[in-house]
């Protein structure tokens, strides 16, 4: 880590009147809507793209890289800002259009934000030709190019190679899009002067300290849908941690793994197996729910129960974790000095079932303990619950980024600053 150059290197270097291109990860959850929209965080979507009107769901992405192109803007440098939204196939696809995110960044900016309608065509070229020093252009979305994913080394090159044209030094400030080996990521940095951005440098500082010599008790709580998804990092971790807290819709392919019957819920019936060898080798590390919240549908208004996990009814799935749950996690999170979290416990979305992953998240907050929120869902949950961000110790912007951290895999954008 110690390796990477910084911003402030770049910056000492002299960035005025210099083109700086920014690899950001802007990809922010969107709520299309039709009718009124809520003023505070609401674009336009831009000409030519949707027709519905879009309200950024979450702008917490698009905050976090404002001390990066704050830095460049106030330096006098032309900031080429890039990223990519959603997965759209290769090809534009109006619905994943940044023209939203334009409007947002200029309004946390203080100053307009040129938007480019492509990534590399006419647009971008002239948008970026025309900027002044000190102002800031977003290109369109990169997966509208098919060489930004591609597999093909040559097809990312070329790709690869039009971006870099935008810029005379490349600045990776997109922490949530690191494990990506995609062209704007690891390809470019290849072809510029590189250093990695403020957002990047700090989650790297963090997360280091979690897979270094975290202070004891470390304690981790994993939730979301999927074991699939989570089951690399959960290897990588057992060895490591304290106590593991499973909740979230995995916590049932683990019941499921223990004899219990879980109704409806959801369940990887390939991943029991699995299930039961991790809870065999844990040594009582992993806790599981102890009530869940099932309802009758996956619906906010669904009538809905909180029961024993050996009590689940057949006809009846669970969407949340119960409150004797919610006890047990807590009085473990509050004996810890480390704390990890990714993924929410129940359907936080419904206020029916918001009440686990609520209390775990105050349990984490009231804990006195360097505590790490990681991913995309688990940040969102704390905004859309109304927590305060600042009693955490660090919220990641990555999801998928973070877990592979803390898997200490090679992460992409990282190796290619490296170099
Ligand atoms: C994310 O939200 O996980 C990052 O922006 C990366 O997006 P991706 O998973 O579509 O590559
Ligand atoms: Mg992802």
């Amino acid at each position: 880590m110690s390796a990477l150059r910084t911003l402030d290197d770049l910056l000492a270097e002299g960035v005025s009147g210099r083109r700086v291109l920014v690899r950001a990860d802007l990809n922010v959850p969107l709520d299309k809507q039709t009718g009124a929209i809520d003023d505070h965080n609401s674009a336009s979507a831009p000409q030519g793209g949707t027709p519905d009107r879009v309200r950024i769901a979450d702008d917490g992405r698009i905050r976090a890289v404002l001390p990066t192109v704050g830095a460049l803007v106030e330096a006098g440098a032309k900031v080429v800002v890039c990223s990519h939204l959603g997965r759209p196939k290769g090809e534009p696809d109006p619905q994943f259009s940044l023209g939203p995110v334009a409007g947002r960044l200029g309004e946390l900016l203080g100053a307009p934000v040129h938007f480019a309608t492509d990534t590399v065509g006419d647009s971008a070229r002239s948008t970026v030709a025309d900027l002044a020093d000190g102002q800031v252009a977003l290109l369109e979305n990169l997966r509208f190019n098919a060489g930004e994913t591609s597999k093909d080394e040559a097809e990312r090159g070329a790709f690869a190679d039009q971006l870099a044209a935008f810029g005379d030094a490349y600045v990776d400030d997109a922490f949530g899009a690191v494990h990506r080996k995609h062209a704007s990521v690891f390809d470019v940095p290849a072809r510029l002067p590189h250093v990695a951005g403020r957002l990047v440098l700090r989650e790297v500082e963090v997360l280091s300290k979690l897979t270094g010599d975290p202070e004891r008790p470390y304690v981790v709580v994993l939730g979301g849908s999927k074991v699939s998804d989570k089951l690399a990092v959960i290897e990588a971790l057992l060895p490591t941690v304290d106590r593991l807290l499973i909740g979230g819709g995995m916590c049932f392919t683990f019941l499921k793994a223990q004899g219990l019957e879980v109704g409806t819920s959801l369940l990887e019936k390939d991943m029991i197996d699995t299930c039961r060898n991790l809870l065999e080798r844990s040594d009582g590390k992993i806790m599981l729910p102890v009530d869940v919240v099932v309802a009758d549908a996956f619906a906010p208004d669904a009538a809905h129960d909180t029961v024993r996990v050996d009590g689940i009814p057949s006809h009846r799935l669970g969407l949340d974790v119960g409150p004797e749950t919610v006890a047990g996690f807590s009085a473990a999170l509050s004996q810890a000095k480390t704390i990890f979290w990714n993924g929410p416990m129940g359907v936080f979305e419904m206020p029916a079932f918001a009440a686990g992953t609520r209390g775990i998240a105050e349990a984490i907050t009231k804990a006195d303990a360097f505590s790490v929120v990681g991913g995309g869902d688990s940040a969102a949950a704390v905004r859309a619950l109304g927590l305060d961000e600042s009693s955490f110790g660090h919220i990641s912007t990555g999801g998928g980024a973070s877990l592979e951290y803390l898997e200490g895999k090679t992460l992409p954008g990282i190796a290619a600053l490296e170099n």
